[in-house]
């Protein structure tokens, strides 16, 4: 294989004029090429995409992992095509390529931007050795549905804290400077709205007001396309009657004209022509006018572009200055890439798959990611010196595939850690560790493994239960009506509890879950989602206290499914519900008049609260908040408040908590949720330690879109919380003067 030559220039062109130069050797077909993204063959290259590349018929490959496969593609374009123009290659590397993180739920419930930097810097430098240079994550859609199967892909239901850790997964798997060895171009998706699909099935009608769109769903795509997020990816949801594939308002209006982004868009898997089943368009020539008339410079999968393009351009529905215009977009991310200098991978130029610096991030990452639900009377952490034996209960306490979770392509069972080994390790000859699967499985009604389950609780000081969704039922179009655990899981852990041991449950899931009687069940439930490869690790540090949990919920947890959606930053309605609102029918009195249940926005059944609020998480500390104080009572339009709290560790260990500040606008142009977060901080505090943590607040971070889907900041009052959850009670208030900016 010949090397690209790279002969130093010492007066480089910009990449603009490299682009031009290059543009105005092309011919209308070798444009189009480039806006045309193909599967992979998987391991080999077939004839056809041998000549489509030789031909300059194809812009990138996807889901192609084998590096010779990939030099070689490369090798084909670079080397017997006319032009010699690389290829992008893309692969969803969502949470890892090799090692495996957390899901992306999980992740975020870190609440650490720096943890998710490094562990997409891990899966950049991973992905990048075989010769991968884009990947198409972060998924930053706003979702409020755990039904919905990818809210596991997704960082939760708030603007604010996706777009802080999104930008973060940006920042590491780009690096400081695309092109930078071990560093891939991102994507944001899915652009946009996707995360609303109706009744949280996947791929389902979705319809929310532009204000809506605006003051919610847009936000963490416009915070990561200020932070150089190198590509967006159109999502497949018809959005308001209209496929966002198609969609001028979202591609052109909003992200070129409003938001001025310059980088690449590319369609998702044949969204282009699914416009035509979506109804919006008559055949695959009308839907490839309408992507490109919307804004979609490369078509991934489908071949709309490569069969219609120069016919829509001879008929002029199509000009040429469109199609020069999107493929700069792709020329551009491939020089940024370096990809001209340097097409082809050289493995011994990257560190070793999966080695122990990419383990030891993703065990921080599994360590944060974890939530601590509950701990009565301060069961955890275990100790080894005051246990004989611990027996570890469950379907998922030795499943090194199902810990890794949905999206995940690369990633083998056979690296993974499991809860089972890495407690056995954690203990040695110390605890005598009792192993009983109970379940054959997460869906198993087979009670056959219950009795040695029993027996094995009943002969151990402490039962660890491993529990919770096998991976398959979150991720792309796996989307549950239901969300409680799965088959007889919770029969089983009813078994094990009535034995009378000690009962820590784990659970590992890509979703909150109805879990309210596992809950009660319990003495300490913690909360994993699926941990990645070295889940096990991580889990068994947290419950024998090498580590304290310090995760936060970044998505709330439904009491039961009827209640979705159901999320902290709700608007008050005219009729807010209250403390005394009923939560169960069977305390409802007989007969009760008409009006006597109080006329407020809640289910008889269920009241109108959670089962545990966006931002709650327990620790092995105590925190306890108090002293908030802010630097002004009232502040002018551009000026900024700083708003202080004491935050005092009253437990028995060390711990670390994540400080959230909360935001309430009293009266706003259009009304206003009940509580926005708008800043957070992690503190690390030994027992008995206090800090005096402190927030700045500018009133541009009060801005919203009003009525007329204008960005302002209005003057007002303004409550602020300080505390570990969006339940804060510490709270004080402020008022912003001046005239409406
Ligand atoms: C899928 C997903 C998208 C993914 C793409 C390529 O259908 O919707 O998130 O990146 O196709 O696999």
């Amino acid at each position: 294989m010949t090397k690209a030559v790279n002969v130093a220039n010492p007066f480089p062109d910009s990449i603009k004029v490299r682009v031009q130069k290059l543009m105005s050797r092309m011919g209308l077909d070798e444009k189009i090429g480039q806006m045309s993204q193909v599967n992979g063959s998987g391991g080999w290259i077939n004839d056809h995409l041998a000549w489509s590349l030789r031909e300059s018929r194809v812009g990138s490959v996807l889901n192609e992992v084998n590096i010779d496969v990939i030099n070689e593609l490369q090798r084909l374009c670079v080397e017997e095509s006319r032009l010699g123009i690389p290829l992008l290659i893309g692969r969803d590397v969502i949470h890892g390529f090799k090692t495996i993180f957390p899901i992306p739920l999980g992740q975020a419930a870190s609440w650490d931007p720096e943890v998710i930097r490094q562990g997409a810097s891990v899966a950049a430098a991973e992905a990048a050795s075989v010769g991968i240079n884009w990947t198409f994550a972060p998924m930053i859609d706003i979702t409020r549905d755990p039904r919905w199967g990818r809210i596991a892909e997704s960082l939760g239901e708030d603007p604010y804290l996706c777009g802080i850790l999104g930008a973060a997964m940006v920042k590491g798997f780009q690096g400081d400077k695309l092109g930078q060895a071990g560093s891939i171009a991102a994507c944001a998706k899915h652009f946009a709205g996707y995360g609303a699909s109706e009744g949280g099935r996947d791929y389902n009608t979705v319809n929310i007001p532009e204000n809506e769109m605006r003051n919610v769903h847009l936000r963490p795509f416009k915070h990561v396309a200020d932070a150089g997020v190198a590509s967006f990816m159109s999502a497949f949801c018809d959005l308001n009657g209209v496929p966002a594939t198609g969609n001028a308002w979202l591609m052109d209006d909003v992200l070129r004209k409003e938001w001025n982004y310059d980088g690449l868009v590319v369609s998702d898997w044949e969204s282009v022509v699914e416009m035509t089943v979506h109804g919006f368009t008559k055949d695959d020539q009308s839907a490839a006018l309408e992507a490109v008339t919307a804004g979609i410079d490369m078509e991934m999968a489908s071949s709309s572009y490569i069969d219609h393009l120069e016919k829509l351009v001879a008929d002029g529905k199509v000009t040429i200055e469109q199609i020069d215009k999107m493929v700069a977009r792709i020329l551009s991310l491939k020089f940024e890439l370096g990809l001209f200098e340097n097409p082809y991978i050289d493995p011994a130029n990257f560190s070793a798959l999966l080695n122990d610096e990419h383990l030891k991030v993703a065990k921080e990452a599994a360590v944060k990611s974890c939530v601590l639900l509950k701990n009565k009377e301060k069961i955890l952490p275990l100790s080894k010196s005051k246990l004989q034996s611990v027996a570890l209960i469950g379907p998922l306490a030795d499943d090194g595939f199902e810990q890794l979770g949905t999206w995940v392509f690369d990633g083998e069972a056979q690296h993974s850690i499991t809860c089972r080994r890495a407690i056995e390790e954690l203990l040695g000859d110390d605890v005598k560790v009792n192993f009983s699967q109970g379940l054959d499985n997460p869906r198993s009604t087979d009670h056959a493994g219950f009795a040695h389950a029993i027996e094995t609780a009943s002969n151990s000081d402490a039962v660890i239960m491993l529990v919770g969704e096998e991976a398959f039922m979150s991720g792309e179009a796996h989307s549950r009506a239901e969300i409680n655990l799965p088959g007889d899981q919770e029969k089983l852990i009813e078994a094990v509890k009535a034995t009378g041991t000690p009962l820590i449950v784990v659970i590992m899931a890509g979703r909150p879950l109805t879990i309210e009687k596992v809950v009660e069940q319990a003495d300490a439930l913690l909360y994993a989602w699926h941990p990645g490869t070295m889940g096990g690790p991580a889990i068994a540090d947290l419950l024998f206290g090498v580590e304290s949990p310090s995760g936060k919920l970044p998505v709330t947890f439904p009491r039961m499914v009827g209640q979705i959606p159901i999320y902290y930053s709700h608007k008050n309605t005219g009729r807010p519900a209250t403390e005394d609102s009923y939560v169960r029918m069977e305390d409802i009195p007989v007969r009760p008049p008409q009006t006597s249940l109080g006329m407020t926005s809640f289910h008889l059944d269920a009241g109108f609260k959670p089962l545990f609020p966006f931002g709650y998480g327990l620790s092995y500390g105590a925190f306890h908040y108090s002293k908030i104080t802010m630097s002004h009572s009232s502040i002018v339009i551009g000026e900024s408040i700083e708003v202080f709290a004491d935050v005092l560790n009253t437990g028995e260990h060390v711990a670390e908590e994540v400080v959230q500040l909360y935001v309430r606008d009293l009266v706003g142009n259009v009304t206003r949720p009940v509580k926005e977060l708008k800043g957070f901080k992690r503190v690390r505090l030994v027992p008995g330690e206090r800090e005096r943590i402190s927030f700045t607040l500018h009133t541009d971070d009060l801005a919203f879109f009003d009525r007329k889907n204008n960005l302002i900041t209005e003057s007002g009052k303004f409550h602020v919380w300080i505390g570990g959850s969006s339940e804060a009670s510490l709270w004080a208030e402020f008022e912003i003067f001046g005239k409406t900016v």
